[in-house]
């Protein structure tokens, strides 16, 4: 086979696979480029976007894998992945510029929701994402005490500036209500609020608005599904078999709703004695695998009892917590698995006419 016909057939290959940000054949989306064949030997570059970044090899890699099975003469091909530039749309009523916004959940408190929905933002910030960090718990707001931030969100504009972890934009009702104030909420109100905190707060652009949903069912979650469309829910439970019932109740929830179900996680997954090395099933383990296979949505992995987890969420350091490779191995696979389960969903139903890449 002469080099022309393999470069012919490499892009043909190109309308079998999706870009992973939009569902559409690379074929259409102009992100490969400059390409080389000689001797049967190709070399390509593949633009991707911030949002897949935290999982751009093994993209290229798959790609690769795909090339050589469709193109027989090809010895080998080589993927140097570049950073390309999409803008946000602007979706939902409210405008809010993000290319997913994904629902932190949980059928109860406790099981470490707002640790996941933190930790999680975090780790897609530092696997090179955009993110902000929306704190939907406006009865128990824990977000701002985890991440040691306080002060009054200022007004610019007309629009709230959000508390800045790091780079990350983070928006709480523990921002605006004294630290030991309880609120009363009705309806409407609650309602109010969480437009206010998507529709006005100077979110920026973001690849991912990872938002802590309220323990239990019901109000904030319709709320949300109203004012915009919701990439999915995570579903956050521990092993216990009354965790995992919750866990299903939630799921029912976000399903009536029409939310998809991006994937369980199991936290306080065992633990592992720091000295010993010994490892502990303290509330058992495996159990969300189990129920995930048993309903058929993806399981996104396991966060174990890490004693530092909660000692230094206690005093505010959870994001330099998150700086000790063991601490964080298990939020960044999470993370892996939640990007791929999104790209998921948007390979199962493609956008249409999606902007043109932008090289920058
Ligand atoms: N994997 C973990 N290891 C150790 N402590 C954890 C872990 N996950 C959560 N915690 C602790 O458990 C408590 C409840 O977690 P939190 O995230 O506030 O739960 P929720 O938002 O579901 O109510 C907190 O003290 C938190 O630090
Ligand atoms: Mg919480």
């Amino acid at each position: 086979m002469t080099d022309l016909t393999i470069h012919q057939q490499l892009q043909a290959a190109l309308e079998s696979f999706c870009d992973p940000e939009t569902g559409r054949p690379l074929s259409k989306t102009g992100q490969v480029t400059d390409w080389m064949v000689a001797d049967g030997n190709a070399s390509c570059r593949l633009g991707l976007t911030s949002m897949v970044l935290p999982i751009s090899v093994e993209i290229a890699e798959r790609l690769r894998d795909h090339f050589i099975a469709k193109v027989p003469g090809l010895k080998s091909v080589d993927i140097q992945t570049d950073m390309l530039y999409r803008p946000a749309p602007a979706i939902g009523q409210i405008g809010l510029k993000a290319k997913a916004v994904i629902a932190v959940a949980a059928g109860k408190g406790g099981v470490g929701k707002s640790t996941l929905a933190a930790g999680i933002a975090l780790t897609l910030e530092k696997l090179g994402a955009k993110v902000g960090l929306m704190d939907a718990d406006v009865y128990g707001p824990s977000i701002p005490h985890m991440l040691g931030l306080e002060g009054r969100p200022e007004v610019v504009d007309g629009k709230i500036q959000p508390i800045r972890c790091g780079t990350m934009p983070v928006m709480s009702m523990g921002f605006l209500i004294g630290r030991d104030q309880a609120v009363v909420w009705r309806g409407p109100m609650l309602h109010g609020s969480i437009t206010q905190f998507l529709r006005d707060t100077d979110w920026g652009e973001l690849d991912y608005l990872i938002i802590d949903m309220p323990p239990g069912t019901g109000d904030v979650a319709l709320t949300l599904s109203q004012l915009l469309p919701l990439a999915g829910a995570v579903i956050v439970c521990t092993p216990q078999e009354v965790a995992l019932l919750d866990a299903s109740k939630a799921i029912a929830m976000f399903e009536k709703t029409k939310v998809p179900i991006l994937g369980i996680v199991e936290n306080m997954s065992g633990f592992t004695d720091p000295e010993s090395g010994k490892t502990f099933d303290i509330f058992g383990r495996g159990g969300a695998r189990n129920k995930s296979e048993e309903i058929g949505v993806p399981f996104l992995g396991e966060v174990p009892i890490q004693i530092p987890l909660r000692s230094e969420s206690d005093v505010g350091n959870l994001s330099s917590v998150l700086g000790n490779p063991r601490i964080s191995k298990p939020f960044e696979d999470v993370c892996r698995s939640l990007v791929r389960s999104v790209t998921d969903q948007i390979a199962a139903r493609p956008m249409s006419g999606a902007p043109l890449p932008v090289l920058g």
